[in-house]
């Protein structure tokens, strides 16, 4: 069976959605940048191991990144899932981990990579958004796609309302994406991209705001 670590900065609503997932792997710890992140209560109270490495005690961030390996190198994890993991990662960290660190963003990517993907994708009216697991290069939210989930935009929403829909599509797809993976139905191709094996694929439009 595989093992994953997985990595909050906060609430951990994505990391709580995997560990009620009774996914076919070994979630082996969580761990925090923040020692405050309310995840972490959430973590323990599921029995999961969880620890601590601050970005505060470190003075820049090569040596939080090695810290950080050496803290989830101890679990000897196959994948590495950043679930509202607020920092930004060094390119040694993301080399080190090729091909097994996953990330949840809350934008249909390449559309509104970075902060505050709600308010733009509003101030923007474009009328369908999401969320988006993705393989972790250096490019900032820019990865291999594994799966997307997309929601409407509707006329009233506001940034709260619309990253509460998102949000629940989050849940979703993430333990999908890391399903897949510990099952082995993932590849990467050498352009960078993601095949999926084994998998069906029936797909269905959305229209937003639809056909009256
Ligand atoms: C989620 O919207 C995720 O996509 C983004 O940060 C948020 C974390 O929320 N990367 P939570 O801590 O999982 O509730």
């Amino acid at each position: 069976m595989k093992s994953i670590v997985i990595l909050i900065s906060g609430r951990g609503s994505n990391m709580q959605a995997l560990l009620k997932a009774q996914l076919s792997c070994h979630i082996a710890a969580v761990i925090s940048n923040r020692a405050d992140a309310p995840g972490l209560a959430i973590a323990r109270q599921h029995g999961v191991p969880t620890a601590v490495v601050s970005h505060t005690d470190f003075a820049d961030r090569e040596t939080f990144d090695a810290a950080l390996a050496t803290c989830i190198d101890q679990y000897k994890p196959d994948l590495i899932v950043l679930a509202g993991f607020m920092r930004i990662l060094t390119p040694a960290f993301v080399t080190r981990y090729v091909g097994r660190l996953m990330n949840i963003h809350p934008s249909l990517l390449p559309a509104y990579g970075g902060l505050d993907t709600h308010a733009r994708a509003l101030r923007d009216g474009v009328k369908i958004h999401g969320c988006t697991v993705h393989f972790v290069t250096s490019d900032l939210d820019h990865g291999p796609i594994i799966i997307q989930a997309a929601v409407p935009v509707l006329m009233h929403d506001t940034p709260t309302t619309l990253a509460a829909r998102v949000l629940l599509q989050e849940h979703r797809i993430y333990a999908q994406a890391i399903h897949w993976f510990c099952e082995g139905f993932l590849s990467l191709t050498v352009d960078g991209r993601v095949l999926l094996h084994r998998v069906k694929q029936p797909g269905c439009a959305l229209i937003s705001p639809g056909l009256f």
